[in-house]
């Protein structure tokens, strides 16, 4: 774990989530937007966070985020689409080193992407940049990838 702080900020987060969401979200769309709300408001690592919907085999489509202005679609190569393809996290610590990265923002240094599956398909990527480099590394995987599952209820529609 990059910073030891995290895990604790991570427990409390799910936490924090596991109430709005599991009680008050009414769809998957409410429940992604407070989820990158939350992840980026309380995590000051984050300068970008959000989700892109698997739109075809090599084409992304952006969801909820926050953070700058960001592509709205991802074609044919960049990180989201290879977490997306092999539905296995990308722990990218410096994208400027990553084949095919696409940098909607070029402060971006660093980034993470988590599969969101729905029956063992991908249906959508959890994506967090950070302006500063190498702040992410496989421990983060874990508690983030917790997290996002608790979208899996939402998905059953
Ligand atoms: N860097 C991503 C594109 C999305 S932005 O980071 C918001 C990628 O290479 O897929």
């Amino acid at each position: 774990m990059i910073d030891p702080r995290r895990q604790g900020q991570y427990e409390r987060l799910y936490t924090q989530l596991e109430g709005l969401i599991k009680e008050k979200s009414p769809n998957l769309i409410a429940g992604m937007a407070t989820m990158v709300a939350l992840l980026h408001a309380k995590l000051s690592h984050h300068f970008w966070t959000g989700f892109y919907f698997v739109a075809g085999p090599d084409e992304l489509h952006v969801g909820p985020y926050q953070g700058s202005v960001a592509c709205q679609i991802l074609k044919g190569r960049g990180v989201c689409l290879a977490c997306a393809t092999s539905g296995e996290a990308v722990v990218v610590p410096d994208v400027h080193v990553f084949p095919g990265h696409i940098a909607c923002d070029p402060r971006s240094q660093s980034e993470i992407v988590l599969p969101l599956k729905k029956e063992g398909r991908v249906v959508a990527v959890l994506d967090i940049d950070s302006d500063k480099p190498a702040m992410f590394d496989e421990d983060d995987v874990a508690p983030l990838q917790k997290i996002l599952e608790l979208l899996v209820p939402l998905m059953s529609e």
